[in-house]
Formats: C-alpha cells, structure tokens, sequence
C-alpha cells in the first residue's frame, strides 16, 4: 500500500524540511494538470516535477515495470529532498497501491483514492464510469477502492490507450482525436452512469472535448482538485506548510526526455502557472 510515512527521518535520503519542494510525478505531461492545481493552490511552496518522458507511455507496459518506474521516481524525488510526494500517474498510483510493499520517510500520495471519493460524493445513480489507460483499468483499481468505500456502486471501465500519445504530440484540438473520444467514449452513453472518473491525469487536457460527447449532465472527475483538497488537508494539520515569508515560487520541471516540442506544449498545459527551469534528468 501506498503509505503516509514518517516525516523528516534524518536516517535516510529525506533531509526535507517544510521549505523543501512538494514532488509530483508522471509518465510525462499528463501530471503538469495535478501540478498546475496545486501551484496555484500552494502559491508559498515550491515544486519539483519528474516527467519520466523517456519511458513514457506507462500504461501500455506490464504492472511490474510501472511499479518499478514509480519506486524509482520516488526515490529521485526524495534525493531532490521532496517533503511530500504525488504520484500525478493513475497507472504508477495503481501499481503502487495494489503492489508495492516499500514504505517511504515522507508522505506519497495516490491519484486514485481522491478521485474516486470524489466520484462518490457526485453520483446520484449509482453508476460510475472510468476512463484509464491499460494498467489502469487491467487493475480494475478503481473498482475495487470504490467498491471498499460503497459495494453497491456499478463501475463501468473503459480503456482508453490511445489519448495518451494524442495529448503528447499536443494534437488536441484536431478532428482525429474526437473520432477517437467517440470509439472510446460512447459505450457509456448506454449505460447509467451519470459521473465518469478521468483515471488518467493527461486526460483533463481533453475534458471539454469528452464532456461534448458525454452531454452536460455527465459530471466529469479531475483528480487535481481531489489531490489538492487532501494535501490542503495533510498540510493544515502537519509541520509541512512552507513559510510565508518564502520567496517567489520555484518550480523546476526534470524531464528525462526533452523533446524538440516538450517545452512550448509543457508551457501550454501549465498556464497561467510558469515553470522555473527545466532540467534533462537521467534516474
Ligand atoms: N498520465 C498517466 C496516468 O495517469 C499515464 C500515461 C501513460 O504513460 O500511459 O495513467
């Protein structure tokens, strides 16, 4: 299970005090949509985000390797002196939830467990749609947190393998990719679900375009605020708020894959937020 550790243990790679960065990690771009949330939610603290672009995609690869990717990138973000650490990735928080034994000195936050309380608090049918990647959905995660928190919830999951490498070429305004929206999407239009969980953090960059297919009267969940309300939460009642007084916000992106486009579509998905610098990073 992920855990919620001990905070500060001097014994290890955590020398994190209260100023240190939060950590946030993903495959690649589809985390800056949890990172620009909490930026602009914590604008006192500063940010270090892992995008693990050369081993993107994870959502294709078998449990065992993103498991492996994740305890990696936690250990890079810990070396970075992270004081607490999101896991911006559905596939990397489901191998870490159902896999991983390994317990960490600072807190590690899942995407899934927000989002589906999340999706809990909005449904009035019962039924509760799931969009993921491969791993994801393989894992059938969703359903069974969800089914731990309500076991009379009907979950109706649905692969979606294609989005991700749609929304890292920045192809998101373009014809193709609503065919592909429709293909994935429209099965649930047959169904009773009235809220549909976005259980992979690229896919906000395509709700609106989802949302057109889906009907107005379909609440679509973003994990990103979900995160925010917990580490809002954790932070209020632990020594982990960063001072006022803090200067200018520092986020630094570590990219282990700088493309020729990463930079101008990263800039494009974290606006308004801006990030500090980029470095190109090998774990
Ligand atoms: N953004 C990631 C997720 O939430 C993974 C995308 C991928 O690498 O396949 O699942």
């Amino acid at each position: 299970m992920i855990n919620s550790g001990v905070l500060f243990n001097t014994d290890d790679m955590s020398e994190a005090n209260n100023n240190s960065p939060i950590g946030v990690f993903d495959s690649g771009l589809g985390g800056l949509t949890v990172l620009k949330e909490l930026a602009q939610r914590f604008p006192q603290e500063h940010f270090v985000y892992l995008g693990d672009t050369a081993r993107l995609p994870y959502g294709s690869k078998s449990i065992a390797t993103i498991q492996r990717y994740a305890e990696q990138n936690i250990e890079f973000l810990m070396k970075k002196k992270a004081k607490l650490i999101v896991a911006a990735c559905n596939s990397a928080s489901s191998a870490l939830l159902s896999h991983s034994d390994k317990s960490y000195p600072v807190p590690v936050i899942n995407v899934i467990e927000p989002a589906s309380q999340s999706a809990l608090n909005t449904s009035t049918t019962g039924s509760i749609g799931v969009l993921g990647t491969r791993a994801t959905i393989g894992q059938n995660i969703y359903e069974q947190v969800i089914h731990k928190l309500k076991p009379s919830m009907i979950i109706h999951s649905q692969a979606c393998p294609l989005f991700v490498p749609f929304i890292e070429e920045g192809l998101i305004n373009d014809p193709l990719i609503n065919l592909v929206i429709h293909r994935y999407v429209s099965p649930l239009l047959a169904t009773n679900v009235d809220t549909i969980i976005l259980g992979c953090t690229h896919y906000p960059i395509i709700k609106a375009f989802i949302q057109k297919v889906m009907g107005k009267h379909i609440q679509l969940i973003d994990s990103a605020p979900a995160v925010a309300d917990i580490l809002q939460h954790k932070m209020a009642t632990g020594t982990l708020l960063a001072n006022q007084d803090q200067k200018e916000q520092n986020i630094e992106l570590c990219i282990t894959d700088i493309n020729s486009r990463f930079q101008e579509v990263a800039a494009r998905f974290l606006k308004p937020i801006s990030y500090s610098n980029i470095t190109a990073t090998h774990l």
